[in-house]
């Protein structure tokens, strides 16, 4: 694992923080010594895990929760970054979801629209909303969650999904460039088939199996594969001269 002091004195804001990845990824930053704002998903869960009970006992962790569909969701996860923090070191762009399987000949737009402002919009809004307090740090990093589908175009049904990720690689290359005279560097981390609850939600466990027969390393990921990822794109003592870049994490599911 990391030194446990690489992000020593670094503010991070991870979205989608409640469970799966983003949690992870927020469980892996504390144990490196950083502060987190962790946006755990919409409502609060009714229990902690032990680690974020201790580390927001201790004010090291802060939990925030926000609908990134409702009007005020962006802003209320970015005014409380602002109360917290003089700066934010790292942001983690990592909310999103399917929200569900939509056959490209029967989707409406209120489904369209959804799909695409979690994944898309928000992705643009909290960049936005954070940049200035970004910019205040000497060497900041933005990490973005994708998809492999953002490179596959995913299974049935999660066209809209697969392309919002495809954005999302996309804006992120183009804001490295643009953000580079900034010393932010932006990367993406772009997750295979994870264990997680999204799985549980959009796949059944007969297309998992398939799945995982056809992965090279025979095993479907975890959240644990997939955060230090993010910690690694963040630190700028390990991946300084890297911006722009997806990483994949997939255990070979796509070699290309
Ligand atoms: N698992 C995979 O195989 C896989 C593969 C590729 C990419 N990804 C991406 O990885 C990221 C994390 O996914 P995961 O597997 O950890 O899934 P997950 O367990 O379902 O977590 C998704 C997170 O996003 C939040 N979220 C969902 N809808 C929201 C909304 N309307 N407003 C604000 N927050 C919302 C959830 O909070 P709530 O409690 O509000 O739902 C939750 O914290 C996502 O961007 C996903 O697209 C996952």
């Amino acid at each position: 694992m990391f030194h446990p002091a690489l992000f020593k004195g670094a503010n991070v804001v991870v979205t989608g923080a409640g469970r799966g990845i983003g949690l992870e990824v927020a469980r892996q930053f504390l144990d490196c010594g950083a502060h987190v704002l962790l946006h755990g998903g919409r409502t609060a869960a009714t229990e902690l895990p032990e680690f974020l009970e201790i580390a927001v006992a201790e004010a090291r962790a802060h939990i925030v929760h926000a609908d990134f569909l409702q009007q005020d969701g962006i802003a209320t996860v970015a005014r409380r970054a602002e109360d917290l923090f003089d700066q934010v070191d790292v942001l983690v762009n990592n909310a999103g979801t399917m929200v569900g399987r939509f056959p490209a000949g029967e989707i409406t737009d209120a489904e369209y629209e959804t799909v695409v402002r979690l994944n898309q919009t928000s992705v643009m809004e909290m960049t936005r909303a954070l940049l200035p307090h970004l910019r205040r740090a000497p060497q900041a990093a933005i990490v973005n969650t994708v998809s492999i589908s953002a490179l596959t175009g995913g299974s049935p049904g999660s066209s809209i999904y697969s392309a919002t990720k495809a954005f999302v690689a996309t804006y992120s290359k183009a804001l490295a460039r643009e953000l580079a005279p900034d010393a932010i560097r932006v990367n993406c981390v772009s997750p295979g088939t994870i264990e997680t609850d999204f799985h549980q939600r959009y796949s059944s466990p007969e297309k998992l199996e398939a799945t995982r027969k056809a992965i090279p390393l025979q095993r479907l990921g975890t959240a644990e594969d997939c955060a230090p990822a993010y910690l690694f794109l963040a630190a700028g003592s390990l991946s300084g001269y890297i911006t722009g870049q997806v990483l994949e994490v997939n255990g070979g599911q796509l070699i290309c």
